[in-house]
């Protein structure tokens, strides 16, 4: 009596032991649940019993439509598996343990705000409103702090590659790309306004500012 009782009584969980517990004592138990006293007995294991959605991971149909289940899952068909710690922000629990995170998440339990490609450049990957965000370094920007600012602009379709760095297209020159390359100097004064074309001073021309106009 005292070896049925305290098989079980056992938490519910199961496991082979408990399994053959349960058919080597069922006599047993089901007396007991019938004792006056109303000793307390977990369930009444019902052999013939049927269940129908069936007990879905290995749970066991132990009364008509009850079932018992494995441990990890839940639910009248066993159809839930849980989590422990649970899933955190809106992770849901695929198996006991293993929980798939919603985008933005990561970490055993969906605990770790996770920036999918990455935060680069030394910005930080933090939760904004429940969103993954990349907080970027103050020369950096874009989603992933892919983006160099070059605070001073990049101009005639130069690009910024690296923190006030641009890199500028043929023909042109200097911090910002701001500066024409006449690969011939202007003349007389002339001045380089766009690769290789020159503004002349009045009464100069041509396209070095070479020839003087006579009046
Ligand atoms: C369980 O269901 C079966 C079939 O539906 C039925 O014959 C049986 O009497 C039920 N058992 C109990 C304990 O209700």
């Amino acid at each position: 009596m005292g070896v049925a009782r305290r098989s079980c009584t056992r938490p519910i969980q199961l496991d082979l032991p408990l399994l053959a517990c349960l058919v080597t004592v069922l006599g047993v138990c089901a007396a007991r649940s019938e004792a006056p006293r109303g000793v307390a007995v977990p369930f009444v294991f019902d052999p013939s019993a049927t269940c129908d959605p069936r007990c879905q991971h290995a749970g066991i149909c132990i009364r008509n439509n009850t079932c018992f289940c494995s441990r990890g899952y839940e639910g009248e068909t066993c159809q839930y598996a849980t989590c422990y710690p649970k899933c955190k922000n809106g992770g849901e629990c695929l198996r006991p343990g293993k929980c798939r995170c919603p985008p933005g998440f990561g970490g055993k339990y969906c605990h770790k705000v996770k920036c999918d490609t990455g935060c680069w450049n030394g910005g930080d990957c933090i939760a904004v409103n429940g969103v993954a965000k990349c907080i970027c370094p103050s020369s950096w920007t874009g989603s992933k702090c892919q983006e160099a600012i070059c605070p001073q602009g990049c101009r005639n379709g130069g690009s910024c590659v690296a923190p006030g760095i641009c890199s500028c297209l043929d023909g042109w020159l200097g911090g910002a790309c701001h500066m024409a390359v006449c690969h011939r100097p202007c003349l007389n004064g002339g001045k380089c306004v766009s690769p290789n074309t020159c503004r002349c001073r009045p009464l100069y021309f041509g396209p070095r500012c070479e020839e003087r106009k006579m009046y």
